[in-house]
C-alpha cells in the first residue's frame, strides 16, 4: 500500500489489498511518536464532533501537532471570498497534511489542487466521506473477523448520505451481499449504484432477521431543499428493542453518529450495538492513514 504523499479524496482510490493492509496496520499500530515534528491542519467548513477530534487525537497520539479551525465558513478568509485553491496553496506551506470538511461536493478536491501536501477528505457535501467508510469497514472486519460472506444492510438516507455512498463503494471489493433499505424518495442514486446488483427494500423489519451488519444512518436534514419533504421521511426507521429481537444473535449495529431518533436509547446496552465502540476504531484507522500518507 503506497499512500505516501497522496491525497485521500475518494474511496475509489482503494483496492482490496490496500484496505486489508490498512486494517492490519490500524489493528497493530502502537502510539509511538512516529509523527513527531509533523503538523496536521484541520479545516472544517461544516459542523463536526467525531471526525475532527478523531483526526486530531490520532495525530497527537502519534506525536504530531495540530492546527485547527472548526468554523472556517465564518472565521477564515473564505468570508473574504478567498478561493479554496488559494487556501490550499497557503495552508500547505504551514502543514504537512490537511484534513478538510466542506458542505459542497468536490470542494476538497478543489483545495487539493492548490495544495503541495496530502489532503484528506473528511466529508464533501453529500458526495463522499471516505475515512468514515474506512473505519466502518474496519469495525466490521474487527468485529466479524471478515468482510466476505456477510449480509450487510445499509439503512436510512441513501440519497444524501455521504457515508452510505462511501460504504457502498468500498464494499464492492468484498464478497458480501448488500441490502439497501430506504424510503422510496431516499434511494441510493443511480450514479453510485453503477449497475451493481443488490436488493432494495423500504421495510427494515422484513429483512433485519437476515442481516449480519445493520449499518444505520441519519436522515441528512441539512441537504434537503424542501423542509416539508424532510418532515415526511424523518423518523422513517427507528431501530428499537423489538426490532433487535428479530435480528441475528451475532449481528452488529453500526452508525457513524450523530443519531437523531433512528436508534432508540434502549439499544445502547445491547452487546450487538457497536456504534460507540466505533469511535476508538476510528482513531486507530486514522492513525494508520495519517502515518501512511506522511511516512
Ligand atoms: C457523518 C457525516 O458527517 O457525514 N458523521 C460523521 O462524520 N461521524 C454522518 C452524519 O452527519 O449523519
Amino acid at each position: 500500500m503506497d499512500l505516501k504523499g497522496k491525497n485521500i479524496l475518494s474511496t475509489k482510490q482503494f483496492d482490496r489489498a490496500m484496505l486489508i493492509s490498512l486494517f492490519e496496520e490500524a489493528k497493530s499500530l502502537s502510539s509511538d511518536s512516529v509523527l513527531n515534528g509533523k503538523i496536521m491542519a484541520a479545516l472544517f467548513f461544516e459542523p463536526s464532533t467525531r471526525t475532527r477530534f478523531s483526526f486530531e487525537a490520532a495525530m497527537l497520539r502519534l506525536g504530531g501537532s495540530v492546527i485547527s479551525n472548526a468554523d472556517m465558513l465564518k472565521t477564515s478568509s473564505a468570508t473574504k471570498k478567498e478561493t479554496l485553491y488559494d487556501t490550499g496553496k497557503v495552508i500547505s506551506q504551514m502543514a504537512d497534511v490537511i484534513v478538510m470538511r466542506h458542505p459542497e461536493a468536490g470542494s476538497v478536491a478543489e483545495l487539493a489542487k492548490g495544495s503541495s501536501v496530502p489532503v484528506i477528505n473528511a466529508g464533501d457535501g453529500a458526495n463522499e466521506h471516505p475515512t468514515q467508510a474506512l473505519m466502518d469497514l474496519f469495525t466490521i472486519w474487527m468485529e466479524k473477523g471478515t468482510l466476505d460472506g456477510l449480509k450487510i444492510g445499509l439503512v436510512g438516507d441513501l440519497k444524501y448520505g455521504r457515508v452510505p455512498h462511501s460504504q457502498f463503494d468500498l464494499l464492492k471489493h468484498f464478497d458480501s451481499e448488500i441490502v439497501l433499505i430506504s424510503p422510496e424518495s431516499l434511494k441510493m442514486p443511480e450514479g453510485i449504484l453503477e449497475g451493481r446488483d443488490c436488493v432494495e427494500v423500504d421495510n427494515l423489519s422484513e429483512v433485519i432477521g437476515d442481516l449480519d451488519v445493520i449499518a444505520m444512518s441519519r436522515v441528512q436534514k441539512e441537504r434537503f431543499d424542501d423542509e416539508s419533504e424532510y418532515e415526511r421521511v424523518a423518523g422513517s426507521y427507528v431501530l428499537n428493542g423489538a426490532l433487535m429481537e428479530m435480528a441475528k444473535s451475532d449481528a452488529i449495529v453500526i452508525h457513524p453518529l450523530p443519531r437523531v431518533d433512528e436508534i432508540a436509547l434502549e439499544v445502547d446496552s445491547d452487546p450487538r450495538a457497536k456504534y460507540f465502540d466505533q469511535v476508538a476504531y476510528g482513531v486507530s484507522l486514522r492513525k494508520a492513514l495519517l502515518k501512511s500518507v506522511l511516512l
